[in-house]
């Protein structure tokens, strides 16, 4: 079968009115990523509202099952029931699927692609092409380089993740339970399963309850293992919600194979792609949400040895990362910009 040829592609955004859908955008924007027509499309309470698009007015359309036709590259980040019930349906309609949600991440003939680690996986899609889960970009950009030099084998990581990582709702949620809680006035949240100004909880995902492990880190441990095409890798992690508007961070432990050292990781790293090194230890200066925030790069610092082992195998380290840009659109567009259909022309 011939491969059409999508330079000037009809680029259709499912849940452009939310936060990951504006970060398409501006990513698109940013990286001057040829679009020919934008088809912006969101539910029926966005439908007739407009947005601007490199000059032109463009009126939000509600998803429907006819939304597809004609379009060449779908993006979806809409939550996982639309991308289960309308993923399908776009890549039947011709278009080739990026989805930022958790529906097919895990089907085997879906490639779980993230462009700095496993690329070449993208030339496999049949229709749908799956961006991993937020937490697990973060942590596998930096980790990947490290991997294929010197096999981890074990890795524990805590997140620290922030409000847009739960949509616009979540972020306005923080900032009026804060305003709220500085007044002294009450505060109804909507959003959120616990007070969010001035505190820290478990992730608001569904919690097991036999293992005790929430949905967010199952999904860490489960795509870790695909993305690094590794069975055997040891993932333990604790993912929580913190009281920051934008960008994740997450402390990182990690054992390899054989005896590595906080030199060997700094010279790795400094020359991985998608990844700054910030770690300043004379000024305290190490990664924080408030530079991550905006920056394609996962910020990476506080590379130090695991005194916990003394065999010289484990690092640590503490990594910030925008999980609405790296977690989320610049990854989806990213692998836009790799689709075997581009490359053609
Ligand atoms: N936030 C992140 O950092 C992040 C990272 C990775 C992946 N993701 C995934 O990306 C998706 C969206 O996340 P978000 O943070 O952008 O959420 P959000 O800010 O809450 O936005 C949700 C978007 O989905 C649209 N939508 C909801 N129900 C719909 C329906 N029935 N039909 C069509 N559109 C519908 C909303 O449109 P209306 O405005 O019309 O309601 C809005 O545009 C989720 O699957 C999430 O898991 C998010």
């Amino acid at each position: 079968m011939e491969t059409k040829v999508i330079n000037d592609p009809v680029v259709a955004i499912a849940g452009v009115t939310g936060a990951v859908g504006a970060e398409f955008i501006a990513t698109m924007d940013k990286r001057g990523f040829r679009v020919g027509k934008l088809k912006a499309l969101a539910s029926a309470r966005s439908a007739g509202k407009r947005l601007t698009f490199r000059g032109q007015e463009i009126v939000i359309e509600e998803l429907t099952e006819g939304s597809f036709a004609g379009v060449d590259i779908a993006l979806f980040s809409a939550g996982s029931s639309v991308s289960r019930r309308f993923s399908p349906i776009a890549a039947k309609a011709g278009a080739v699927v990026i989805d930022n949600s958790s529906a097919f991440r895990m089907e085997a003939d879906v490639p779980l692609v993230i462009p700095e680690v496993n690329a070449r996986r993208i030339r496999e899609h049949k229709g749908i092409i799956a961006v991993p889960n937020c937490s697990a970009i973060t942590a596998l950009v930096p980790l990947w380089p490290i991997h294929r030099q010197n096999r981890i084998k074990r890795l524990i990581l805590s997140t620290y993740q922030a409000a847009s990582g739960a949509g616009a709702a979540a972020m306005e949620e923080l900032v009026e339970s804060t305003r709220a809680s500085l007044a002294g006035r009450a505060y109804q949240r909507t959003v959120l399963p616990h007070p969010y100004a001035f505190n820290v909880f478990n992730h608001d995902t569904r919690i097991d309850p036999e293992t005790g492990y929430n949905e967010e880190e199952t999904k860490v441990i489960k795509e870790t293992r695909k993305i690094f095409e590794d069975d055997r890798i040891a993932v333990g992690v604790t993912c929580v919600r913190v009281p920051v508007l934008r960008a994740h961070c997450q402390a990182i432990t990690f054992e390899c194979e054989k005896p590595i050292t906080e030199q060997e990781v700094r010279t790795i790293l400094s020359e991985a792609p998608g990844v700054k090194i910030i770690d300043d230890r004379v000024k305290n200066y190490f990664p924080m949400p408030i530079d991550a925030s905006g920056q394609d790069d996962v910020l990476v610092g506080r590379i130090r040895k695991d005194l916990s082992d003394p065999s010289g195998h484990s690092i640590s380290m503490f990594v910030a990362a925008d999980q609405l840009l790296k977690g989320a659109a610049l990854n989806a567009i990213q692998i836009a910009e790799l689709l075997p259909e581009r490359a053609m022309a």
